[in-house]
C-alpha cells in the first residue's frame, strides 16, 4: 500500500492513477475526502501535511510515501514515515533544486525538502521535473473571457512535462529496483514557449487564440494581485533574470518508463474538455 500526499493535484492524481494501474493498492492523501473521486482500488483518506499526526495512521502499513515539498511537517511526516517502516519515499521537487544558488524561496523550499527527505532514514528517490504542462490551466480565466491570453516571460522557452509522465516516473521509483538514492530530473520532449503551447492548444479547440507577451513590470504588476511577492520575486529570478534554464530536454521518462515523454499535442487533446 502507498500513501500519496497532493493526490486531488496535478501530479499527486497521476501517481494514484499509476499506481492504482499497477495493481497497487493506495491512501490518497487530501485535506477534504468528501470532494475526491472515487477510484477503484483507491481510499481517500483526510490529512493535511501542516498537521503531521493527521497522516500517522496513515503511514501504518504503508510501503511507499509520495511526498509534496514545503510543507511546515515535513520532518516530522518523515520521521513518522521511518518509525511506521515505509520503504520508499519519493518527494516530488523542483529543477530549481539543483541550482547553487538558494537565494530564492522556492528553491529554498525545494532544497530543504530534499535535505529532509536525504537525512530521514528511509531508502529515498527524489525527482525534479521540469515546469507542468498543466501550469496552462492558469489560462483557463482568460480564455473564458476571450480569445487572448496575456502571458509573462513570452520569450522564455521551457520543456514542459505531462504530470502523467511524473506519475509513471514515480509509480517506476515504487516498484522497481534502481532508483535508490537517485535524482530523477523528467522533462517533457520539446522546449515550447508559452506562443507554441497557445498554437496547439488552439488547433486543438478550434479557436482562434492569440497571445499577448506581457512587459517584465505588468507582468510583475498582475502576478501581485494572486501571488506573495516571494514567489513573484522567485519567478522572476528564474524567467527574467534567466538563472533557471528549463528548456533542456532529457530522455529521463524514455529511460525510467520505456516510453517517449509525451508532447503537449497529447496533453491537450487529453485536456480539451476542461478548456471548452
Ligand atoms: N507547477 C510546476 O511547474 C511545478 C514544478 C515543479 C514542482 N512543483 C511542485 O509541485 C507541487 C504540486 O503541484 P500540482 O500542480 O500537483 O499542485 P495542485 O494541482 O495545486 O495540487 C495541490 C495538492 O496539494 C494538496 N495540498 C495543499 N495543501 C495541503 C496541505 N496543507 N496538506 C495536504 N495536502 C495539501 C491539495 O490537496 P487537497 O486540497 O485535496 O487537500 C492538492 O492535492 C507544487 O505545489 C510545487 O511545490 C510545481
Amino acid at each position: 500500500m502507498f500513501l500519496v500526499t497532493g493526490s486531488t493535484g496535478n501530479i499527486g492524481a497521476e501517481v494514484v492513477r499509476a499506481l492504482a494501474a499497477a495493481g497497487e493498492p493506495v491512501r490518497a492523501l487530501t485535506r477534504d475526502p468528501g470532494r475526491a473521486p472515487s477510484l477503484p482500488g483507491v481510499e481517500y483518506v483526510a490529512g493535511d501535511l501542516n498537521d503531521p499526526a493527521s497522516l500517522r495512521p496513515h503511514l501504518k502499513g504503508a510501503r511507499g510515501l509520495f511526498l509534496l515539498p514545503g510543507y511546515e511537517g515535513e520532518r516530522q511526516v518523515l520521521a513518522d514515515a521511518a518509525g511506521a517502516g515505509v520503504e520508499r519515499v519519493v518527494l516530488l521537487s523542483g529543477s530549481s533544486a539543483g541550482l547553487p544558488d538558494n537565494g530564492n524561496v522556492i528553491t529554498r523550499f525545494m532544497a530543504a525538502a530534499e535535505r529532509a527527505v536525504r537525512e530521514s532514514g528511509p531508502p529515498w528517490t527524489i525527482i525534479r521535473p521540469s515546469a507542468f504542462m498543466s501550469n496552462t490551466f492558469q489560462w483557463l480565466p482568460q480564455l473564458r473571457e476571450g480569445d487572448v491570453v496575456r502571458a509573462p516571460f513570452a520569450t522564455v522557452p521551457v520543456a514542459n512535462i505531462d504530470p502523467a509522465d511524473i506519475g509513471a516516473v514515480a509509480a517506476r521509483a515504487f516498484l522497481t529496483d534502481g532508483h535508490e538514492g537517485r535524482i530523477h530530473m523528467p522533462t517533457g520532449p520539446e522546449p515550447l514557449l508559452p506562443a507554441d503551447r497557445l498554437r496547439i492548444l488552439a488547433a486543438a479547440l478550434g479557436r482562434d487564440l492569440r497571445l499577448e507577451a506581457l512587459p517584465d513590470d505588468v507582468a510583475r504588476e498582475e502576478m501581485l494581485r494572486t501571488t506573495p511577492p516571494a514567489y513573484v520575486d522567485a519567478f522572476f529570478d528564474f524567467y527574467a533574470a534567466g538563472t533557471l534554464d528549463e528548456s533542456i530536454v532529457r530522455p529521463t521518462v524514455q529511460e525510467i518508463t520505456g516510453r517517449p515523454s509525451r508532447t503537449f499535442e497529447q496533453w491537450t487533446a487529453e485536456h480539451a474538455a476542461t478548456f471548452r
